[in-house]
């Protein structure tokens, strides 16, 4: 099983918002939604899009390219031309402390 990885703490994203960070090697996105913290790849899965230049609305992420959405607490896809789901990673927090883990390959 992987290893927690330390990717930003609570105060550094403001809600409605999120942070760019690295987890191993993925890029990710820390999502805060109303005090609720996510990590999602930051990847498009219809061209492969870099997340962060879109936006959040509400709590879907709109992929600046083609206007595909997904659901930003799991990585569901909502709304073509993506068709697959992107990665939501498992979260917790320690101590004002976002943490995730890369499961993909437990
Ligand atoms: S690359 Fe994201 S919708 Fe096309």
């Amino acid at each position: 099983m992987s290893d927690w990885e330390r990717l930003a703490t609570c105060a550094e994203i403001a809600p409605s918002s999120w942070k760019v960070c690295w987890l191993n090697e993925q890029r990710v996105l820390v999502i805060n939604l109303e005090g609720f913290f996510y990590v999602i790849e930051d990847v498009c899965s219809h061209d492969g899009a870099s997340l962060d230049e879109g936006c959040l609305d509400g709590d879907e992420i709109v992929c600046p390219r083609h206007g595909a959405r997904f659901c930003a607490r799991t990585g569901e896809v909502l709304c073509p031309p993506a068709y697959e789901d992107i990665h939501s990673f498992p979260t917790k927090i320690e101590e004002s402390i976002i943490y995730a883990r890369d499961d993909r390959w437990d």
